[in-house]
């Protein structure tokens, strides 16, 4: 009877707890006893490896905001001591994965890597967020949490070409994205309304390309650029939340603040029409100027020395071919002297070059994937992308069409679809934001969260989508409190589609989660929008 009842107790308390509140969930929660942990007001955080003093810092700062002790770091080369111990576990199976254990005499975080134990440091601190009741926690209850992400690339992408985004805030933005173990800001630099990175080779391209004319329609702070110093200050504060800034400067449409700053970077048949910079002017960069490669084969030098990620984003996307490519008299000759029969066919000739000089710097290249030459003819080149780009799926309703093209294609994709990752979108009927570009479709919090990046293919048809982005494209969004407003509780919803597996998402439970966060965002001064209808009784 004895060892039954021991069989019957050891089976509750090694099921999978359904009551935390983490997001993104993880993968196995275990409550491995009734006893707790209990705080000291004083702590030692020991560590094995010097590599993790960044991660004990972290979790230094989380025990002083969360539970309002101080702790000392000590190395150590003898993992069992007692109270707070991180380590690195080489034969942990999971690069990014920790394993979390609570009993009453240590908490313990191992993992492959410096990342696994940031990302378990992360889920140690939203244990600690609290419902409202108290601020600073005593205990923790003894469990055990092991953890893996369902994809390697969870990202969010600002783009302060549309509207600038000060320094300070970019970081601020930082902060909230690693509590939720994203691991990528994508950062559109350039853009028609604005270039907000220093190029030494071009200095007009941010002394007349970052100033724009503010009569041209958006508000708020339309003005200023990123020094090259301030840039790679950000790539190592990123780097300290494991995170991994990945610059976009969008080619060869979006280029109106580079003709603008170089005009002689454009079709010459378009020369003549004057340039505002703040509006949209469907200028492209004319793809038969030997200079226009020669002038990114400069700026491509000068970025790759400030960002240390192996992959660049070069845009791709929406470009105007046929009022640029199709009417200018260098670029119909280069047409006739390839051959080409189709204005579309320049795009290859033009990512051709471009992506010679992006190997050449030894990078990756990623764009936007545009293959929708059913609708959009003029916005559109046939799918023909090279094996060794990553592609981005985006245009509404055409992901499942991208993902099965990627795979036959032996692509790389990133899902980023308009219906579930546009968090520039609304959230709410009549909800903000102030303008509605292009009329821009509704995309609730539940939609957010409501969608497998996968959708449930078969594993082989699925292998290629290395993971998942949410954008908030600038033009709506005039600074800081507006963006983490759009992102927020969305970002979230997202959070967990990159991290959990399908089978470990579910809406209802996601609801409940919610709350604790929401209330951790707004003690932080973080603006969100509060989902109220998910709560409201019909
Ligand atoms: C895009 O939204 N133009 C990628
Ligand atoms: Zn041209």
């Amino acid at each position: 009877m004895k060892t039954l009842i021991s069989i019957c107790l050891l089976f509750i308390l090694s099921q999978p707890a359904i009551s935390q509140h983490i997001i993104p969930t993880p993968a196995n929660i275990y409550f491995t006893s009734k006893g707790t942990y209990t705080f000291q007001s004083a702590e030692q955080i020991y560590i094995t490896d010097s590599i993790l003093l960044n991660e004990a810092k972290e979790l230094q700062s989380i025990l002083k905001k969360r539970v309002n002790c101080n702790s000392e770091i000590i190395f150590t080369n003898q993992s069992k001591t007692q109270n707070i111990a991180l380590s690195i576990q080489p034969d942990f199976p999971e690069p990014e994965g920790y394993l979390l254990t609570v009993t009453p005499k240590r908490i313990n975080i191992s993992g492959r890597t410096a990342s696994g134990i940031f990302y378990g440091i992360q889920t140690f601190n939203q244990l600690l967020i609290e419902d409202g009741s108290q601020l600073h926690h005593s205990t923790l209850p003894c469990l055990k949490i092991e953890d893996a992400p369902r994809y390697g690339y969870r990202a969010l992408m600002l783009d302060p070409a549309r509207h600038f985004i000060p320094m300070q805030d970019v970081k601020r933005f930082i902060d909230i994205m690693s509590l939720y173990k994203f691991n990528v800001l994508q950062i559109h630099l350039t853009d028609d309304q604005g270039w907000r990175i220093e190029i030494n080779a071009y200095p007009e391209l941010t002394r007349k390309g970052a100033f724009r004319n503010n009569k041209t329609g958006n508000q708020g702070p339309h003005n200023g650029f990123y020094t090259q110093e301030e840039l790679r200050q950000l790539v190592a504060y990123a780097a300290s939340k494991h995170i991994e800034i990945i610059p976009e400067l969008d080619i060869p449409g979006h280029t109106v603040a580079a003709i603008k700053a170089y005009p002689q970077l454009g079709c010459r048949h378009l020369d003549s029409i004057p340039i505002s910079l703040g509006k949209t002017a469907d200028r492209t960069l004319c793809a038969a100027k030997e200079e226009v490669y020669s002038f990114y084969s400069h700026i491509l030098k000068e970025v790759n020395e400030i960002f240390p990620s192996k992959r660049i984003h070069l845009g791709g996307d929406e470009a105007v071919i046929e009022k640029n490519w199709g009417h200018c008299p260098d670029c119909q000759k280069l047409m006739q002297t390839q051959g080409y029969t189709k204005t579309s066919e320049i795009m290859g000739y033009f990512f051709g070059r471009i992506h010679e000089i992006v190997r050449q710097n030894g990078k990756e290249l990623m764009l936007w994937c545009e293959l929708d030459n059913i609708r959009m003819p003029a916005h559109s080149f046939l799918f023909s992308y090279p094996k060794d780009c990553t592609l981005f799926t985006w245009r509404m309703g055409l992901t499942p069409k991208a993902i099965e093209l990627t795979e036959q294609a032996g692509i790389q994709l990133i899902a980023s679809p308009g219906e579930h990752c546009y968090f520039d979108y609304p959230q709410y009927k009549g909800d903000l934001p102030e303008f509605n570009n292009w009329g821009m479709p509704l995309l609730t919090l539940k939609q957010a969260y409501d969608w497998d990046p996968g959708y449930g293919l078969p594993a082989d048809k699925q292998k290629h989508i290395i993971g998942v982005a949410g954008l908030l494209w600038g033009e709506a969004m005039q600074d800081i409190n507006r963006i983490t407003y759009m992102a927020y509780p969305r970002a979230l919803a997202l959070a967990e589609t990159g991290w959990s597996t399908m089978k470990n998402r579910n809406w209802e439970t996601f609801k409940t989660h919610l709350p604790p966060h929401l209330l951790n965002l707004m003690r932080e001064g973080i603006n969100f929008r509060v989902p109220f209808e998910i709560y409201q009784k019909n």
